[in-house]
């Protein structure tokens, strides 16, 4: 007879090939495949105890309920298991209680108690107001979540605020009801998008869950197409145990190609994970001597966006908002418009054909707020498309080149200035070199897990002196093949910091 999660695992593959598409979208039905089930079943601690309380919200088909039952039974340590495993979707109820019953059996098999309780219901609902229904003594919280935007106004944004949550999407208000949910020392694991690490749209959101848990393992994906291979979902996903109330100390992180190969692992200190003294609670996941280098070149870097006087703002026309000021090919009289798709090879070409306007028209005073005066400039794309190599890809904006007038810079890139003016042309080709550089791309890789790049992101950062960035600016006048500028950047930045 197959194990149990193999048998899951056709439960799942059979519900997953009659799920209506709308509602996959719409309730973020991505059921977790038996390999990376497996994954994250493994990482809890789990220890000799008499009974095991378990939770698995937005349970789908059961695989992870299935995975967890799988690793209790085989290693024997626990004589009785209690699974909650709650579901919105009435129409997996049926498949839900199948995994459930092939759960229930594989415990009589092994000598374990196994009782899986399926629940339908709105995990939201249930969890929030006066009384958690499902209990909040768990001792064990295994999700995969749902992913969605929350509006702020959504009845579940006020449910979640109302306990103290400030969660802009669902799977965070699963993970912060996921914590609430458990008694003191309780785990809770998860697999989940690793957008929540950083960013000011989860920071209310990090600050408590970080107040609450200590993390314990992590594990990343270095390839983030595989996982979900055959639900389609394409996100860099991470998978976390964490004890609530507990100590900080020394955090294992693992990661693997996809949930197939093996894994290499190290431990960090807790520090290293988050950061006493940042106050936006980044979460940086590190996960080799690579990744240790450059967090280690980029502490040691004397100068802050403020030290070196410059600011980063996000551009400032929102193009669906100023439709009349566009114009799809410059005229006379109006000024040039740059968007991402001007970017090339650490220049701007402008104007080019890139099916976005190229011109930007005053038609009334107030307009002339969307521009910059003529100057020198950094930009950096807000979103890098999956294809890009860097997450961070630069280009400046050389006034010399476009001819000396006013420019504007539309809201998906960020803009690098001197207080709403120009910098000078070393100053822009070095913090442009500097931020196309690789240590920069795997700094911001153990903190980022997704293809945004936020203004808070990049005041965040440290850089280089101000002398080391016009030296190395000093050198370039367009971006070099990677090896050249990153032996470059090393040269003229990182040698005179660590001297
Ligand atoms: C990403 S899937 C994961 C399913 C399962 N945990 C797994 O790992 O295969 C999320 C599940 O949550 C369910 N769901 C969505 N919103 C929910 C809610 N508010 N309450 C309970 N379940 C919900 C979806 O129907 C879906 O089955």
């Amino acid at each position: 007879m197959d194990g149990l999660l193999h048998q899951a695992e056709w439960v799942r593959l059979e519900a997953m090939s009659g799920l209506d598409q709308a509602a996959q979208s719409a309730q973020g039905q991505y059921f977790t495949p038996e390999r990376a089930s497996a994954l994250v079943a493994s990482l809890p601690r789990l220890s000799r105890a008499e009974s095991l309380r378990i939770l698995d919200p937005g349970a789908g088909s059961g695989m992870l309920t299935a995975a967890i039952v799988d690793r209790v039974c085989r290693e024997g340590l626990i004589a009785r298991l209690e699974v909650t495993a709650v579901e919105l979707d009435s129409t997996l109820i049926s498949t839900l209680a199948k995994t459930a019953e092939l759960c229930r059996q594989h415990g009589l098999r092994t000598g374990v108690e196994v009782e899986v309780k399926v629940v339908q219901g709105d995990f939201i609902t249930l969890q929030t107001g006066l009384e958690a229904e499902l209990g909040d003594d768990f001792d064990l919280v295994i999700m995969n979540p749902p992913y969605k935007k929350l509006a702020a106004l959504s009845w579940q944004r006020r449910a979640m605020a109302a306990m103290g949550w400030e969660t802009g999407n669902l799977y965070a208000a699963f993970l912060a009801l996921g914590v609430d949910s458990l008694g003191p020392g309780g785990q809770l694991v998860a697999i989940t998008p690793r957008s929540f690490a950083n960013g000011p749209y989860f920071e209310r959101f990090r600050q408590r869950l970080l107040s609450q848990v200590v993390f314990d393992r992590l594990h990343t994906f270095e390839s983030r197409s595989t996982v979900f291979a055959d639900t389609g979902v394409l996100q860099e996903n991470v998978v976390f145990t964490a004890t609530k109330g507990g100590a900080p100390r020394r955090v294992t992180i693992t990661s693997s190609h996809d949930h197939t190969d093996g894994l290499s692992e190290r431990t960090v200190r807790y520090e290293e994970l988050v950061s006493p003294d940042d106050r936006h609670r980044f979460i940086r996941i590190t996960t080799d001597n690579d990744d240790d280098r450059a967090v280690k070149a980029m502490r040691s870097l004397p100068a802050s966006l403020s030290t070196l006087a410059v600011k980063v703002s996000t551009g400032r026309v929102v193009d669906f908002r100023a439709r009349q000021n566009l114009q799809d090919t410059p005229a006379s009289g109006s000024l040039p418009l740059v968007y991402p798709g001007n970017l090339r090879g650490g220049r701007i070409q402008w104007p080019r054909s890139i099916g976005k306007a190229q011109g930007f028209q005053l038609l009334h005073e107030a307009d002339a707020k969307a521009l910059l005066p003529s100057g020198f400039y950094v930009v950096v794309k807000r979103f890098s498309a999956k294809e890009e190599r860097r997450r961070i890809v630069a280009a400046v904006w050389d006034p010399t080149q476009h001819g000396d007038q006013p420019v504007a810079f539309e809201n998906h890139l960020n803009v690098f200035h001197a207080g709403g003016e120009g910098l000078d042309r070393e100053l822009a080709w070095g913090l442009c070199g500097w931020l196309n550089s690789s240590v920069v791309d795997r700094y911001f890789r153990t903190f980022s897990g997704h293809t945004q790049v936020n203004a808070t992101d990049l005041r965040s950062m440290n850089y280089p002196g101000e002398e080391a960035l016009r030296r190395l600016g000093h050198e370039l006048d367009s971006l070099p093949g990677q090896e050249e500028l990153d032996q470059l950047v090393s040269k003229m930045t990182l040698e005179t910091a660590a001297a």
